[in-house]
């Protein structure tokens, strides 16, 4: 068996990443990047030529291709899965689909109490089996190089594109739902709390060395409505998952309001974006914790020079303390240049190296 396994002590390899996630000595900052395998990659658009996003996602042999891509073209120091947060929304009855040019769509969205009473119990270990393969086909390729990053979306975030029926600009629905019907709204996070535990376990069983929490848009909400309606379920979901021995990452975006909170929730490591200073996020975070992030993906769309100074502004603000993963705030975006992104991974392991 590849992948942990649950009630013995799992200690997981002995690879920068891992290490890092671990709080342990690394000869260099490891690093990744969110969306580092995406269409900014001219060999990532020759593979999504042949599919539709979705069926890109359903093919292993495929998907794992794409995974591998970027661990190959820019020796970054960690795969993740290429997979999508919304896909076990397609079991679950609420008809997912990505249109040409457009972000995702959603059908049937949750709006009511009887919608979130009428949601099938799901087993994605079985409804995501292809995820599954991907994993172990990705795992066989690696080898003992480099690690595997597997994921899902975090109950609020995975709920927000379930309510809304794709993106949104103000969770205007979601919001309703978590303050107007508090019952619904807590129904739905321990359904999701549930789905999302038992995939990043199966992940983990098939060879995920880490795993990362996205939940991408909870930075929109006040403090105390993280508190009342997000935080007791992370803290839930997290402390199931930590009984893994796996690490995870607790991701989200404009969480300058929410770090504390964040931490209290769980977590390996918090990953944190450009609008707080790593600095000052680390101490809010507390030692005991890594940090992972924290550059504006556009930063990586500037001269050379420009990255370079802005990697070793980012290297002194870790100040070589064990626990930091270099990355973005958030995903790369389409527009990004290649050789920004490897102009990235290059200065983040010259200027670390120790
Ligand atoms: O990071 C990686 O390289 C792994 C693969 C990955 C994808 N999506 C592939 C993808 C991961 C980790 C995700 C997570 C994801 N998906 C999130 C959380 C991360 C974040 O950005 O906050 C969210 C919110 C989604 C939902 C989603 N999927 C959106 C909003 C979109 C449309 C936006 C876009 O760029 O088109 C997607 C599609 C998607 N997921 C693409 C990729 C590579 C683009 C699809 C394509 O190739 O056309």
């Amino acid at each position: 068996m590849v992948g942990a396994s649950f009630g013995s002590v799992y200690v997981g390899r002995d690879l920068p990443l891992l290490r890092a996630c671990r709080r342990e000595t690394t000869s260099f900052t490891p690093v990744w990047l969110m969306r580092q395998a995406g269409r900014y990659l001219p060999e990532y658009r020759a593979v999504r030529d042949r599919f539709t996003f979705l069926d890109l996602c359903k093919t292993p042999e495929a998907a794992a291709e794409v995974t591998l891509q970027p661990v190959e073209l820019l020796g970054v120091d960690a795969a993740i899965l290429f997979a999508d947060i919304l896909l076990p929304l397609e079991p679950l009855g609420l008809g997912l689909s990505f249109g040409p040019g457009e972000g995702p769509r959603i059908e049937r969205p949750l709006r009511t109490a009887a919608d979130v009473a009428a949601l099938p119990v799901v087993d994605c270990a079985d409804a995501l089996s292809f995820v599954l393969e991907t994993i172990r086909i990705v795992r066989r390729e690696l080898g003992d190089r480099t690690p595997l990053i597997g994921f899902a979306g975090a109950p609020f975030t995975l709920a927000s594109y379930a309510i809304e029926g794709g993106g949104s600009r103000d969770y205007r629905q979601t919001k309703r739902l978590l303050l107007g019907e508090p019952e619904t709204w807590h129904a739905l996070m321990t359904r999701f709390v549930d789905l999302t535990a038992s995939y990043l376990e199966a992940q983990i069983m098939a060879g995920a060395e880490a795993v990362q929490l996205f939940d991408s848009w909870v930075g929109h909400l006040a403090p105390i409505d993280y508190r009342q309606s997000v935080l007791p379920h992370m803290q839930t979901l997290l402390a199931r998952l930590a009984r893994s021995g796996v690490p995870v990452i607790h991701f989200a975006t404009g969480t300058s309001g929410l770090l504390e909170d964040m931490a209290a929730a769980g977590g390996d490591v918090i990953s944190v974006d450009w609008r707080i200073d790593l600095r000052t996020a680390w101490q809010r975070i507390g030692s005991s914790r890594a940090i992972q992030g924290n550059l504006d993906p556009l930063v990586l769309a500037a001269p050379a020079h420009v990255i370079r100074e802005r990697v070793r502004e980012l290297l002194a603000q870790a100040e070589g303390r064990p626990g930091h993963i270099a990355n973005l705030g958030h995903g790369l975006l389409p527009e990004i240049p290649v050789d920004g992104v490897r102009c990235f991974v290059d200065a983040v392991h010259e200027l670390s190296a120790r």
